[in-house]
């Protein structure tokens, strides 16, 4: 199969009422990792990198990654550009063929915020490139910078005005790992919710209860970002495997179970956000 169309994966999400879990992947053996759980669960997937992973691994590289992933499986996948701010690396995912990209202008006023999300929309349409904006903010990236509610009254306006494709939404999750346990604010998504007709999307999953990202679910959330948690089981798993066999030095050994550690957690995930064919997959 071709990578898919985001936004048409997600409409269909939201109108069967499951979501779409999207993935951060950092390495071959991540995007390994996500690819055959969701082959294994029969369900869609959205793989998503953010503006250092392409740096890290370099854009021609991993589009070549996913797309022969695509190619080679029967489930839907898309490619997203996650939280990206910088235009010119916006145009390159365009351009190669990513399936969508976030434009993440979610610490600016609301003015700039809709400026810079339509000038993504001129390029990303000519691409036929679906697109996400953030309306309030989700905090917890390495700058630290505190969550701000999403201002429900805006939402409509904001989704109006830019034509964005699905919104991001702050309702009390943060990036990385909690500290305490996170309050998430049900009704708020119901309002956001109730006001616009377009896929919402959670940030900042990880650390969540299965309870909180069901009822995210329920609430009307279609995409879901998981990222924190794929990394500490890949990296743990990794450490733990070398802690027990110190004279253990090929990567291929340690990489499979690093594989194995993550695809348990994404298979997990997958469950819990309800995209696969099978109730347990
Ligand atoms: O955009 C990526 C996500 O929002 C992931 O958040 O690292 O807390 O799972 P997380
Ligand atoms: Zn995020």
């Amino acid at each position: 199969m071709n990578l898919v169309s985001t936004k048409q994966i997600l409409n269909e999400a939201k109108r069967k009422k499951y979501a779409i879990g999207a993935f951060n992947v950092e390495n071959m053996e991540m995007l390994k990792a996500c690819i055959e759980s969701a082959q294994y669960c029969n369900s869609p997937i959205i793989i998503q990198v953010s503006e250092k992973s392409i740096e890290y691994i370099g854009i021609g590289l991993l589009y070549s990654m996913v797309n022969a992933c695509a190619f080679s499986s029967t489930i839907p996948i898309a490619l997203h550009l996650d939280h990206a701010q910088n235009m010119n690396l916006i145009r390159e995912a365009c351009e190669i063929g990513f399936s969508s990209v976030m434009i993440d202008s979610s610490e600016k006023g609301f003015s700039s915020n809709v400026q810079d999300t339509l000038k993504v929309m001129e390029i990303a349409k000519r691409y036929n490139v679906s697109v996400e904006a953030e309306l309030g903010h989700v905090g917890g990236k390495a700058e630290e910078v505190e969550s701000m509610y999403t201002p429900v009254s805006r939402v409509k306006k904001f989704v109006a005005v830019t034509q964005v494709d699905f919104l991001a939404v702050a309702i009390g999750t943060k990036h990385g790992i909690y500290k305490g346990s996170p309050q998430l604010d049900f009704q708020r998504l119901k309002n956001i919710y109730e006001s616009v007709d377009i896929p919402l999307v959670l940030h900042g999953a990880s650390g969540l209860s299965d309870s909180d990202i069901k009822q995210c679910v329920v609430g009307g959330i279609s995409k879901i970002n998981f990222a924190t948690e794929l990394r500490r089981k890949y990296t743990n798993s990794i450490k733990q495997v070398l802690e027990e066999k110190n004279e253990l030095i090929d990567p291929r050994i340690y990489g499979k179970v690093a594989q194995k550690a993550m695809s348990e957690t994404v298979i997990h995930y997958i469950n819990i956000c309800g995209s696969g064919v099978e109730d347990e997959c």
